[in-house]
C-alpha cells in the first residue's frame, strides 16, 4: 500500500481524524523523550555494536523524518533547525543525499544531547504549528501517519540498543526496577492446533495504517500444518545445550554452523552460565532490561538468530511456521500481549491455563518464521524517498512476526512483517515450533 493512502481521510471525519492524529503523534513524540529519560548523555552517545545505533541518534533521526519529509514540504516559512543534522541523521535514503557512516554513529559527540533535546522541542512546535493550521493536505497526513510509525519503530530500537550497550558494561546497569508482583511461573503443557489451511487471503486488509510490504492483500495456499501453542521456553532451549545442539554441526545450516564457529555461540546472547551451574539452581544468568537476573525456565528463549532458531527446530523434530501460517493462525485473536505499555520489558510466560488456545502470539518476542523476507506479488515501493522504507531490503532476509516486550502498543498487527539478517539476535527475538499436518 502507498503511503499516499495509509491514512484515509474521509471528508466528514477529517477534523476528527486529524486531531487523533495529532494527539497520537504528540504521544509518540513524548514517549521517545520519556524512555531515553532513565538514561545519562553518556549513556546515550555510545553505540553498542554495528547494527545498533547511540539513544541519541535515534531521538534525533526520529526527528529528523519529520523535518524532512514533513516540514520541509508542508509547512509554509518552516526554518531547518540545522543544515548540518541532515548529514548526521539521515539513516539510509539514498535519494536524500549522503550521510554519516552508520558504523560511525557513535562518534558523535556532537551535536550534544542536549543539542538534539532543543532540536526535537523545535521540531515538535512545527508539527504543533502544521497540525493546528487546518488544511492539513491528505499526502501531509499520511506522511505523519509514516512518521509516527517511524518513531516506534526507533522505540523499540532504542531500548534494543540500551540493552546491548548495558550488557556488556561490567557494572551491568538497571535500565527499569523490576515489578516484584511479578513471578517466574511454571511451564504451560504445550498442546498443538492443526489448522487445515486452503487458498487463503494473506496481507493488509485495508483497515487503518499499514507499511506498504504488508501488501498487496493476495492469495497464498498454505497446506494443513500444527502450530504450538506457546513460544519455545529458556528451559526447552537448556535442553539444546545440554544435548549438545551448539556442537552437533548436522542440526545447522552451513551458514549457520560457520556462524556459530566464527563467533564461538553457546547459547543465547546474553547468557551467561557459571561453570557446572544448571538453570534451576539460578546459575545461569541473563542480562535484560531489569538487569543481570536468573533466567525464569518458563519465559520464551530470547535473543537467538534465525540460525540458532532453525537448529533447535531441527534437534527438536519440528520445523519454524512459514510468515502465512503464522498469519492463517492469528487470524482472530486481539492483538493483545506483552508489549512495551505492560512495562514489563522481558518475555513473560504463557498463562497456565490449559485451554487449547494460542498463546503469545502478540507481544514477548518476535517469532523468527521460515519464510524469506520478499515483496508480496504485485507489490510496488511508494513513489520518493519513502519509497526506500522497505523495498530496497528485501534480500537475504528473514520474516519475524508477532511484536516483542518493547513493542510500542498499538505498533503490531496480524499483517506486521518485521524482517531481520539470519545470524542477528540482538534483537527481541524467539521462536514458535511448527510440523506438517
Ligand atoms: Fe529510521
Amino acid at each position: 500500500m502507498s503511503v499516499r493512502t495509509a491514512v484515509r481521510a474521509e471528508p466528514g471525519r477529517r477534523s476528527q481524524e486529524r486531531a487523533s492524529l495529532h494527539d497520537r503523534l504528540m504521544e509518540t513524540r513524548a514517549l521517545s523523550s520519556e524512555l531515553a529519560r532513565p538514561l545519562s548523555d553518556e549513556d546515550q552517545v555510545v553505540q553498542a555494536n554495528d547494527d545498533a545505533s547511540p539513544t541519541k541518534w535515534h531521538l534525533a533521526h526520529t526527528t529528523w523524518f519529520f523535518e524532512a519529509f514533513v516540514l520541509t514540504r508542508f509547512l509554509q516559512a518552516y526554518r531547518v533547525y540545522d543544515e548540518s543534522f541532515e548529514y548526521c541523521f539521515n539513516s539510509y535514503y539514498e535519494s536524500v543525499g549522503p550521510r554519516h557512516p552508520r558504523r560511525m554513529r557513535g562518534l558523535l559527540t556532537r551535536p550534544s544531547a542536549g543539542d538534539v533535546r532543543a532540536y526535537r522541542e523545535h521540531v515538535d512546535q512545527a508539527l504543533d504549528r502544521l497540525c493546528a493550521s487546518g488544511g492539513l493536505p491528505p499526502e501531509a497526513a499520511a506522511l505523519i501517519e509514516l512518521g509516527i510509525n517511524h518513531e516506534q519503530q526507533h522505540q523499540e530500537l532504542l531500548l534494543t540498543d540500551i540493552l546491548s550497550l548495558f550488557a556488556g558494561e561490567p557494572l551491568k546497569p538497571v535500565y527499569a526496577a523490576a515489578d516484584p508482583a511479578l513471578r517466574a511461573a511454571a511451564p504451560a503443557p504445550l498442546e498443538w492446533i492443526a489448522f487445515q489451511g486452503g487458498v487463503v487471503p494473506m496481507g493488509h486488509d485495508g483497515d487503518g495504517f499499514a507499511y506498504d510490504n504488508e501488501g498487496p492483500r493476495h492469495d497464498q495456499l498454505v497446506r494443513p500444518f500444527t502450530l504450538a501453542t506457546h513460544l519455545v521456553s529458556n528451559e526447552e532451549w537448556a535442553g539444546f545445550i545440554e544435548d549438545g545442539g551448539y556442537r552437533t554441526p548436522s542440526l545447522w545450516l552451513a551458514d549457520g554452523w560457520a556462524t556459530v564457529e566464527a563467533q564461538g555461540w553457546d547459547a543465547p546472547l546474553y547468557w551467561e552460565h557459571a561453570q557446572g551451574a544448571t538453570m534451576h539452581k539460578g546459575g545461569t544468568m541473563q542480562m535484560s532490561l531489569l538487569g543481570f537476573r536468573p533466567i525464569d525456565p518458563a519465559a520464551p528463549v530470547c535473543h537467538v538468530s534465525y540460525y540458532e532458531a532453525d537448529a533447535f527446530a531441527r534437534w527438536a523434530g519440528y520445523r519454524l511456521p512459514t510468515e502465512f501460517e503464522w498469519e492463517l493462525a492469528a487470524d482472530g485473536l486481539p492483538v493483545a500481549g506483552s508489549t512495551l505499555g505492560q512495562k514489563h520489558l522481558r518475555p513473560m510466560a504463557p498463562a497456565l491455563d490449559r485451554d487449547g488456545q494460542l498463546k503469545q502470539m502478540f507481544g514477548d518476542v518476535w517469532e523468527w518464521t521460515a519464510s524469506a523476507y520478499l515483496p508480496y506479488p504485485g507489490f510496488k515501493a511508494a513513489p520518493g524517498a519513502v519509497g526506500e522504507y522497505n523495498g530496497k531490503f528485501m534480500c537475504n532476509q528473514f520474516v519475524l512476526r508477532g511484536g516483542s516486550c518493547v513493542t510500542p502498543d498499538g505498533h503490531v498487527r496480524r499483517s506486521y512483517r518485521n524482517f531481520f539478517y539470519p545470524h542477528q539476535r540482538w534483537q527481541f527475538m524467539g521462536l514458535r515450533l511448527a510440523a506438517d499436518a
